[in-house]
């Protein structure tokens, strides 16, 4: 059977994000089917700003420069994540030494001294950067970030001038999930238009499709796909998953922390998943992949956000200590029974 990158060769990137096991080659299986299936890679962690620059002007680049070369040595595209997001952005980004939230002045200094310094580094190295993630709420409202607060609207902006600045050839992306949201793809619509009339240069949107087997409808993913692409700009699939597993539902009442406490209903396929939901699976992921051949004019990479389920985050969250099945290679990295249906499509 044909890889997930000769199938769709001429069509889209195939992608995934690499853990540290991975990207240090400490991971044999996991990096066999890397090399074999994927031509694009992306850094699950290491490159967002809390392993980057833990302390001010004290910049750590041992696990990103290994992630690039591992994309160099193999010809993938290389792809940074991320360089602005209200999350893993360490705390001292927003205070002074005395712990006093800093002024908008000294906000953006931080963030042109964060941009400049890891975009310059890998100048022509790193394809394109996810630029500022995840700014926008379900409601299609500002999500009331530090950056936000202090800056304004304007911090998307000065993120994505500061990329430009210091690579002009990079792709700069805007990356966010739940895209399909009516309200939050208006939104994100709405704000990449005052973005690019303020000369913001927005090469690309990032739709993440952390997915679930009946959300979100196909229909509006693809509304979603004309309306970005509608944008002038690339659209992508950046962070792909589906759980398998019960919608996480807050425990109301309970502490922030405690909100989704783990509890053996909703971690039913600890055993094994039964043939029927693999079955499942494998029709939502065809799907998926269907509609992104269809607008494969618009549509330039399809990222995966993990290799094997051992490796994803859906495994601890939100609900701790869960045994997910959301990707395309198992525990042992052995293809799921569908991958021949997706790699057949073409
Ligand atoms: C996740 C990683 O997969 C986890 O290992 C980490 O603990 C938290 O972040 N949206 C994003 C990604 O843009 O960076 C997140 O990655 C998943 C949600």
């Amino acid at each position: 059977t044909l890889t997930l990158k000769d199938a769709f060769e001429g069509k889209f990137f195939i992608g995934t994000a690499l853990n540290l096991d991975q990207i240090w080659e400490r991971d044999a299986a996991a990096v066999a089917v890397v090399k074999k299936h994927f031509n694009s890679i992306v850094a699950e962690n290491c490159m967002k700003s809390m392993f980057l620059q833990p302390q001010e002007g004290v910049f750590d680049f041992k696990d990103a420069d290994r992630f690039v070369l591992f994309g160099e040595k193999n010809k993938m595209q290389i792809i940074g994540h991320t360089l602005i997001w209200h999350s893993q952005t360490p705390d001292w980004f927003f205070v002074d030494k005395n712990g006093k939230e800093v002024s908008r002045d000294v906000l953006i200094a931080r963030m042109r001294k964060h941009i400049h310094t890891v975009v310059s580094r890998y100048k022509g190295r790193v394809h394109g950067w996810d630029v500022v993630n995840e700014a926008i709420l379900d409601n299609g409202e500002w999500r009331k970030s530090k950056f936000y607060d202090i800056i304004g609207p304007q911090f998307i902006e000065l993120a994505f001038k500061f990329a430009h600045e210091a690579d002009p050839n990079a792709e700069l992306y805007y990356n966010d999930y739940s895209t399909a949201v009516p309200e939050k793809r208006k939104g994100i619509i709405k704000m990449i238009r005052q973005v690019k009339a303020a000369g913001g240069r927005v090469s690309g949107i990032g739709m993440q499709e952390h997915n679930a087997l009946d959300n979100p409808p196909i229909d509006e993913v693809e509304k979603t796909i004309l309306g970005f692409a509608g944008l002038d700009a690339k659209v992508m699939v950046t962070e792909m998953d589906i759980t398998v597993l019960p919608h996480a539902r807050p425990n109301m009442g309970a502490e922030i922390g405690e909100q989704y406490a783990y509890t053996k209903e909703m971690n039913p396929y600890e055993k094994g998943l039964p043939t029927a939901k693999m079955d499942e699976l494998g029709r939502r992921y065809v799907a998926f992949f269907k509609l992104y051949l269809k607008h494969q004019d618009k549509i330039s990479r399809v990222t995966l956000w993990g290799v094997g389920d051992g490796d994803s985050w859906k495994n601890g969250w939100p609900i701790p200590g869960r045994t997910d099945y959301p990707l395309l290679f198992d525990r042992n990295y052995q293809p799921k029974p569908f991958l021949k249906d997706i790699t057949s499509l073409t």
